[in-house]
């Protein structure tokens, strides 16, 4: 029997990521963590989320899982180093794309959209200083847009002030590509496209984060390329709350189990 994959998040935002995994890798059973008793994880101390993305990670190796994907921005840049000298296995993470947006931009400005930890980390002040020397890297802390996901807020008059609010300042400086460094924020792309209008690019990083994954699954040899893969998903909060939002982002019915806290030793 083959090993399934471990994803987590705070909420519903690493979902974002679990359609371009579940896409790419189809024959893989996968198991996605929302970690709703805790979400928001965008305005937590570092600590904490050190702490939940270590019990989250236990949880999961108790399932048996051969890879990790920390499919929040926030936890990737507070936790994955720790993470990564805790436990043995191939643990992927992700980042806002600024590289790719750094090469698209034709005005020299770009724009990231993320919460305030991701921003405030060292690891995104790393990856902004590889590129700020050659184009402008503008920042924006979304405070609220995941809020918005969870509740699934997106069609209202609210939303769309508290898009507007956050964007339009980033193109009346001038950027050109928006970078969506949050994995909740996808879920708004409707929203947000309506207030960039047409020409504006913007970039998520599921897509990226799925290839990097099959390409680390080859080179281990871990693999699984035959019949079809099944998700189980799972919450820290109440399942039947969590089902209703999964099912709102994804549309359609998921059944959510609750997690089994293993406490963090
Ligand atoms: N989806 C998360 C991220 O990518 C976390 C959002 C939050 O819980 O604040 O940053």
């Amino acid at each position: 029997v083959d090993r399934p994959i471990g994803l987590f998040d705070s909420g519903v935002g690493g979902l974002s990521v679990w359609r371009e995994i579940r896409a790419r890798l189809p024959a893989e059973d996968l198991i996605y963590v929302a970690d709703e008793a805790y979400v928001p994880y965008g305005t937590k101390s570092v600590a904490e989320i050190q702490q939940r993305s270590t019990m989250i990670t236990r949880y999961l190796l108790t399932q048996n899982i051969k890879a990790l994907v920390v499919a929040c921005n926030t936890a990737t840049a507070a936790a994955i180093h720790q993470l990564r000298e805790q436990f043995s296995l191939p643990i992927i993470g992700v980042e806002p794309a600024v590289k790719p947006a750094a090469q698209e931009t034709e005005t020299g400005v770009v724009g990231v959209l993320a919460t305030p930890n991701t921003l405030a980390s060292e690891k995104f002040s790393d990856l902004v200083s590889r590129f700020n020397t050659d184009v402008r890297v503008m920042v924006q802390p979304c405070v609220g847009w995941v809020d918005l996901v969870e509740q699934g807020e997106w069609q209202g008059q609210y939303a769309r002030d508290c898009v507007a609010a956050h964007v339009e300042p980033l193109l009346s400086a001038g950027a050109d590509v928006l970078v969506l460094g949050c994995t909740h924020f996808p879920f708004l792309l409707p929203l947000i496209r309506r207030v960039a209008g047409p020409h504006v690019r913007i970039l998520e990083s599921g897509a990226a984060i799925a290839r990097q994954l099959e390409n680390r699954l080859q080179a281990e040899r871990l693999e699984c390329d035959t019949g079809h893969g099944h998700t189980r998903f799972v919450s820290s909060g109440d399942t039947h709350v969590a089902a209703a939002k999964m099912a709102r982002v994804l549309g359609c019915t998921v059944v959510v189990d609750a997690l089994c806290d293993v406490g963090v030793a």
